[in-house]
């Protein structure tokens, strides 16, 4: 069957809708984060399946009644697998969030190695894999989601249901001095092993997985060369490969170029009196540099004081893992930032740093993007970091700049045209800021244009599509080399 034609079954931890309690009931709406807004136009798109948990353990909700007309609308099939509190705490907030994230994220001192953390990972992976069993057939293409659900094919395996599995990592993939932290690293390299293929997000990421698989399965062989190769273990193999992430590059620039979005991106300019605008976008999130990011542009005013009065900070944050301390604490952080930046400097009728702590609608971010002079895009690690190319594609006027850290993975694309800053160095930051305020429109137009093109062209139904035919096709061919 070619793959365009397959039934495509998504599994994720979150659904795309999530589930919010307020004073009338529940209230469903989209999910946050990269996964859901690269994912969402695909399914929607093509139809099929998307298993994932819902959000909330209250046992007596009717979760299934309450997404019923999200899923009509959306035009796939949602099927939620239910976790209790203890689950969600184990194996989301605990395993997830509190050890795989910071360690792939180079963070390894924020790691909590609670071996029961471990086991409730591994029993909540059991559990997704019999709800595959149940809602799916030999038929169709078994696509799981993120470092939630690396146990899903081994899963699958150990109950004899033979699927074709996938697995995408949005996260990156640590070099093995990092990887070999982990307490259960052959247990979880040798869980991705059995997938038919791995996908990362750029051939760096690859190359540590296959370091790291090297280490530990010293009989491990590559085949091939290219984006996608084959991994030989002697008695079976699978594949491997990169493949960017990206977004639906038509329904961001088409909406910034709505009469209503002008209008809202015009009233964004009116409000800020024209000044320049250097934008940052963000989960609120430890890896995403915002501490660092708010210093900086406090280092750019202090060593440029003539920009006072002339240009503004605006970062939109949206509310993540609330539940977790460190969250707590980074936003705790962030606001005590931003009010020192603004009390070092405000004046009567300007106030630099422009703060918001909430989810905001779609047509809305799209006009802050299209706002936005420059897009300040400083993860301190990201797997890909969507809100570069999502910049990019709403910067219609053709006129913005994008500074992106080059420790994002859409760095190894957007390298040669984006302006790429370390993170970590704050006064290089504010240099790199001073200088692109100072670009003049011909250089602003022309890596915009590049910028573009590259997002238009690698756009998701690409992503797509390259991941599903080096899953499905029964050979390797072309499949050239990415951006690494
Ligand atoms: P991650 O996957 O870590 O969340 P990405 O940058 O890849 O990071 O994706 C973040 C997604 O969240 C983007 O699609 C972005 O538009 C969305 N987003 C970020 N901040 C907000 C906000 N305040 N309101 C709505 N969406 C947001
Ligand atoms: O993109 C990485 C990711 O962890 C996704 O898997 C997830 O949907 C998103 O960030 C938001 O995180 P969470 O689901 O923990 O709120």
């Amino acid at each position: 069957m070619a793959f365009q034609q397959q039934r495509l079954v998504v599994v994720s931890n979150r659904l795309p809708a999530a589930l919010k309690k307020t004073d009338d009931g529940w209230e469903v709406k989209a999910g946050a984060g990269g996964l859901v807004t690269a994912l969402a136009p695909v399914l929607k798109n093509r139809g099929g399946v998307w298993i994932g948990w819902s959000g909330s353990s209250d046992p007596n909700l009717d979760v299934d009644s309450l997404l019923a007309d999200f899923s009509s609308k959306a035009g796939y099939d949602l099927y939620t697998v239910p976790l209790t509190p203890e689950e969600v705490d184990g194996y989301y907030f605990g395993f997830s969030n509190e050890i795989i994230w910071p360690l792939f994220h180079d963070l390894q001192s924020r790691c909590r190695f609670h071996p029961r953390y471990w086991r409730m990972y591994l029993d909540v992976n059991f559990k997704f894999a019999e709800m595959v069993a149940r809602k799916t057939n030999s038929d169709d293409y078994i696509w799981i989601q993120d470092y939630h659900l690396m146990h899903q094919a081994f899963f699958l395996k150990s109950m004899g249901v033979k699927r074709r599995t996938g697995f995408f990592l949005h996260i990156p993939f640590p070099t093995p001095d990092i990887f070999m932290k982990l307490p259960w690293r052959w247990k979880v390299i040798q869980a991705l092993t059995e997938f038919d293929l791995v996908g990362f997000q750029t051939m760096q990421d690859r190359r540590n997985f296959s370091a790291c698989l090297r280490r530990l399965m010293p009989e491990a062989r590559v085949q091939g060369r290219g984006a996608v190769v084959t991994m030989d273990l002697g008695n079976r193999q699978f594949r491997l490969g990169a493949f960017p992430i990206s977004i639906d590059y038509n329904q961001f620039s088409e909406m910034a170029e709505r009469p209503e979005v002008e209008q809202q991106t015009f009233s964004i300019k009116e409000a800020l009196r024209h000044r320049k605008i250097i934008l940052g976008v963000d989960r609120l999130d430890y890896t995403k540099g915002i501490p660092e990011r708010i210093r900086s542009f406090q280092t750019l005013l202090r060593q440029f004081p003539e920009l006072k009065g002339n240009v503004n900070f605006v970062q939109i944050a949206v509310p993540s893992r609330e539940e977790v301390d460190e969250y707590k604490e980074l936003r705790t952080e962030i606001e005590q930032l931003v009010g020192r930046v603004n009390g070092e400097f405000s004046f009567p009728g300007w106030v630099p740093v422009h703060y918001h702590y909430r989810s905001f609608p779609h047509d809305e971010l799209v006009a802050y993007y299209s706002a936005a002079d420059i897009a300040l895009v400083t993860p301190l690690k990201d797997g890909m970091n969507l809100v570069a190319k999502e910049y990019c594609a709403c910067n219609t006027s053709g006129d913005g700049v994008l500074v992106l850290s080059e420790f994002a993975g859409a760095a190894a694309q957007l390298q040669k045209d984006a302006y790429l800053v370390n993170p970590y160095d704050m006064e290089g930051i504010a240099k790199a800021l001073h200088r692109c305020l100072h670009w003049d429109r011909e250089e602003r137009r022309s890596h915009m244009t590049h910028l573009r093109d590259q997002v238009r062209k690698n756009n998701i139904y690409w992503w797509v599509d390259s991941f599903l035919q080096a899953g499905i096709s029964k050979t390797l061919v072309d499949f050239p080399e990415v951006d690494t």
